[in-house]
């Protein structure tokens, strides 16, 4: 029998935690013969509900949920951990500029990092979906030194995905036969969804990127304020479309993204396009999955002038937060 994998999930009493835990249990994040034991970690306020959301997992007798616990204590919380699904985060309330929304997150991703650093087990893979997803995925990685950078990635998976349906949509193509779509840059407004080097139904996406007026005006502006879409008509952010893309982001680490396909994730660049090195940037992405997998960035790229002035400008706006979680000592 297979040893069960460790899965940490933080702000599990969230609302994505509650569209996550699910799905994990059921076993399409692992894949259907990996048992899971799942560990919740919560702040004291949230351990209750997190124990409710324990006991619907337990009633839907999932044959691969090897166990759950729940912790308040990140110490206790990443003890083990194979993956870590880093999504409880400090919202920005009223009022609060941009500096105090990244101090307050490194209140929490900085001991979370350094707990990682101490207990989480030798393979851990992180994806931090809390926002400012990016940031907060940086201060956790400068702060586990002994963990290799490669392990630490932040989620821009959904903004992918809502790229992928977007492009279908305007073809009149199925989903499934859009492909190497490419998210560069931040989880943000600033993002660049980079249609040039897709393969749409076996056209060249830089055919659908010609009409500049759908491209700039429509398709960029689209997927990169989605979120803010979801809250006007929902009332509440993305839930279970971010639970979704938190699922694929590390199905596709552990057990491989598709051939002649790659996916997008932010991940620590190694000065790869441009983009400075230790910045937490997206990426094209390609994993071979297995053990000891890694997100490798896809090579060789032409980047047009357009794509250039974007995704410098997105990743502009990451070294600014990054000076700035400087300025504050978090990194
Ligand atoms: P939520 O407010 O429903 O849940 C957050 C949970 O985190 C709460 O239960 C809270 O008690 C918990 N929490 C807060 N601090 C914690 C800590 N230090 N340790 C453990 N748990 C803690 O929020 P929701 O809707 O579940 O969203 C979570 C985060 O995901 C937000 O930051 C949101 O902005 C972000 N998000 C990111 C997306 C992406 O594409 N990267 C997409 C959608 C949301």
């Amino acid at each position: 029998t297979t040893q069960p994998v460790n899965v940490t999930v933080t702000g599990a009493a969230g609302q994505i935690g509650y569209a996550l835990l699910f799905r994990i249990a059921s076993g399409q994040m692992l894949g259907p013969d990996t048992p899971v034991r799942l560990r919740l970690l919560e702040i004291p306020q949230g351990v209750k509900a997190a124990e409710g959301t324990a006991m619907e997992l337990d009633d839907c007798a999932f044959p691969l949920l090897a166990g759950i616990d729940i912790h308040d204590d990140p110490r206790a919380g990443f003890e083990g951990a194979n993956v870590a699904l880093l999504v409880g985060a400090r919202p920005r309330g009223p009022g609060m500029e941009r500096a105090d929304l990244l101090e307050a997150n490194g209140g929490i991703f900085k001991p979370q990092g350094e707990a990682i650093n101490a207990v989480a087990a030798d393979d851990v893979k992180v994806l931090v979906v809390g926002n400012p997803a990016n940031t907060n995925a940086l201060i956790a990685a400068s702060n586990a030194p002994d963990v290799p950078k490669d392990r630490f990635t932040a989620m821009t998976r959904l903004d992918h995905n809502r790229a992928l349906s977007q492009v279908a949509a305007r073809a009149g193509v199925p989903v499934a036969e859009v492909r190497r779509l490419t998210i560069w840059g931040n989880h943000s407004a600033s993002q660049y969804p980079d249609l040039f080097h897709a393969d749409v139904a076996g056209r060249p996406g830089s055919e659908l990127a010609q009409d500049r007026a759908w491209l700039l005006d429509d398709f960029v502006p689209t997927v990169a304020k989605r979120g803010a879409a979801i809250i006007d008509a929902r009332g509440a952010s993305s839930a279970a479309s971010a639970a979704n893309a938190a699922v694929d982001h590390v199905h596709d680490w552990v057990l491989g993204t598709p051939e002649g396909d790659w996916t997008s994730a932010g991940i620590w660049s190694d000065g790869s396009y441009g983009v400075p090195e230790g910045i937490m940037s997206s990426f094209p992405v390609t994993s071979a999955g297995g053990p000891g997998a890694t997100w490798d960035v896809v090579p060789d790229l032409e980047i047009g002038e357009l794509s250039r002035e974007r995704i410098d400008a997105s990743v502009a706006e990451l070294v600014e937060e990054r000076d700035a979680v400087r300025g504050l000592g978090l990194i």
